[in-house]
C-alpha cells in the first residue's frame, strides 16, 4: 500500500510544477501582451492623420469590423441607438453628429483604444482585440456614416 501513497504523492507534485509552469507561462505572456499595447499606443497623438493611404479599401475592410465592435452600441448606421448602448448609463455618441465629425483621426484612434473615461468613470470600454491597422480601418469607415445613406453602404 505504501508504494501507492508514494506514488501518487509524487504524481502529485509534478501535477503541482507543471501547474506553477502554466501560471508562470500565463503571466508573461500577459505582460508581453501589456507592453505590446502600451507600444502601440504611444506613437499615436491626436494630430496623428489615418496612416492608411488606400482608403476605398479601408473603408470596405472597416464596415464588417464596425458592424462587429462598434454598431452593438453605436447602432448599424453609427445613430448611437445600438440595442447594448441603449442601456448604458451614458449613451453612445452619434457618429454622425458634428462632435465627432470635428474630432480628428488620432483622437477617435485614442478614444479606441483607451475607451472614454468622463467623471472618473469609463463610458465606452476600450476596443482590445482589434489591430491598429483595423482601428484605422473602422475609423476610414465610420468617416462614411455622416453623409452615406443606407442603400448606398456596401
Ligand atoms: C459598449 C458600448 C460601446 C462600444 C462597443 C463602442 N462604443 Fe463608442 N461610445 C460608447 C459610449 C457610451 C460613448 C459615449 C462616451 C461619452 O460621451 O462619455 C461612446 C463614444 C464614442 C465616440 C466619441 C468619443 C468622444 O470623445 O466624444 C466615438 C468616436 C466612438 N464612441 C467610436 C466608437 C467606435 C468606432 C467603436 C467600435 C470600434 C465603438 N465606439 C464601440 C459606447 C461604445
Amino acid at each position: 500500500m505504501l508504494w501507492v501513497i508514494q506514488l501518487n504523492t509524487a504524481i502529485m507534485k509534478i501535477v503541482a510544477i507543471i501547474c506553477l509552469f502554466v501560471t508562470v507561462f500565463m503571466l508573461s505572456c500577459a505582460q508581453l501582451n501589456n507592453e505590446k499595447l502600451s507600444v502601440d499606443n504611444s506613437g499615436v497623438t491626436a494630430e496623428t492623420r489615418n496612416p492608411l493611404s488606400d482608403t476605398d479599401s479601408a473603408i470596405a475592410a472597416g464596415q464588417p469590423l464596425f458592424v462587429t465592435n462598434c454598431s452593438t452600441c453605436h447602432g448599424p448606421e453609427g445613430k448611437g441607438d445600438g440595442a447594448s448602448g441603449l442601456a448604458l448609463p451614458k449613451r453612445p455618441q452619434d457618429l454622425t453628429s458634428d462632435d465627432v465629425s470635428n474630432m480628428s483621426d488620432g483622437q477617435i484612434f485614442l478614444v479606441l483604444k483607451n475607451g472614454k473615461m468622463r467623471d472618473g468613470s469609463m463610458t465606452m470600454p476600450p476596443i482590445r482585440r482589434l489591430s491598429n491597422d483595423q482601428m484605422w480601418q473602422i475609423i476610414a469607415y465610420a468617416r462614411t456614416l455622416k453623409n452615406a445613406r443606407v442603400s448606398e453602404r456596401p
